[in-house]
């Protein structure tokens, strides 16, 4: 894949992202969804790719743009032919309530690559690169967190463990909190927490517990960039979920999924912050029609990691919010 492709994917999380932050904290959930894919939607046409999006907004039937299996992008003779994972606005409600942590996000992968993850739920654990190899579903969540806080030479009660706030997380919330670690409950947004774990300076050592599938592989591409570790177990929300997804070509429905199970060979990765969230700002408006956004791009075949920082003159792009670039 050529690495100047990773600066044009930036170009479309910006995007999708300004587009979006117009409706931060307003409660239209919708509506912010909308404007950021209208906006990737149609940044896709001035990048020179032969794309297939393989994680997206959903099957075609319920999705009318970026669904799963759309192609996007100008393909020419020499167009390199990659699979796309993303996610216009992840945490929707995020953005409508101004919360913290909401992204655009964009992982590309050579043809074939990322896992063609159903619409179902999946068991997580995402740590940094100095626990690399040591945390497995075989383990107690305990015995989890004790061989990570090992690991980064932390006290059990040092140690901070995100967990999405939910009714089926109650028991495991009850389990950390009896070992004495620190939890970051949050309302959504498990792809920004579980990249997270892979910088120090976020404060989050661990993601446990249930989220979104298709998220899942999203988080993988990253944290492969990054030197993380991701582990990944579908949970099904019955037979038939079960037998869909065995129809779309998972073979095995209780296969543990390894970071690179889901993502292999060579990935990029960016995201743009919509709010402000752990490792990205979120859309700055500056006055006289400047914006500011803050991108991450990343490359898992050199480990590059960029940082972009953008001021856009809306003056000059009187149609970036409305999804024109
Ligand atoms: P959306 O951006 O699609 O709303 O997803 C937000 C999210 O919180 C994900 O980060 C997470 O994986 C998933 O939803 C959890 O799903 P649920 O809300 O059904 O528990």
């Amino acid at each position: 894949m050529d690495r100047n492709l990773a600066l044009e994917f930036v170009r479309i999380t910006e995007a999708a992202s300004l587009a979006c932050s117009k409706l931060t904290g307003r409660g239209d959930a919708n509506g912010a969804d909308q404007a950021a894919v209208d906006a990737m939607r149609k940044a896709f046409e001035d990048i020179s790719i032969d794309g297939t999006i393989v994680i997206g907004e959903g099957e075609r039937d319920e999705a009318p743009m970026l669904y799963i299996g759309e192609k996007v992008g100008i393909a020419g003779p020499d167009s390199p032919q990659v699979d796309i994972a993303l996610d216009p606005l992840e945490g929707t409600n995020i953005c409508a309530s101004g919360g913290v942590g909401a992204l655009s996000v964009i992982a590309v992968a050579e043809r074939g690559n990322f896992l063609h993850a159903p619409d179902t739920y999946m068991d997580k654990i995402a740590v940094g690169p100095k626990a690399v190899g040591l945390v497995s579903f075989d383990n107690t969540p305990e015995e989890n967190i004790r061989v990570v806080a090992k690991a980064l030479d932390k006290k059990i009660e040092d140690m901070t463990i995100v967990i999405l706030e939910r009714e089926r997380h109650k028991e495991l919330i009850a389990r950390v909190r009896k070992l004495g670690s620190r939890i970051l409950l949050i309302g959504d947004g498990d792809v920004s927490a579980g990249i997270s774990t892979s910088w120090d300076d976020t404060g989050i050592d661990m993601l446990l517990g249930i989220g979104a599938a298709p998220e899942g592989v999203i988080t993988a591409a990253a944290q492969k960039c990054l030197g993380g570790e991701f582990l990944g177990k579908m949970i099904w929300r019955d037979e038939e979920d079960k037998q869909r997804a065995l129809k779309m070509g998972v073979e095995d429905p209780d296969k543990v999924y390894q970071r690179d199970d889901l993502a292999k060979g060579d990935v990029m990765f960016c995201a743009t912050g919509v709010t402000d969230g752990q490792f990205l700002k979120g859309v700055r408006f500056l006055g006289n029609q400047k914006v500011l956004t803050q991108s991450v791009v990343m490359r898992s075949k050199t480990g590059t990691i960029r940082f972009v920082e953008s001021e856009h003159n809306m003056k000059l792009k009187p149609t970036f919010f409305s999804g024109g670039i």
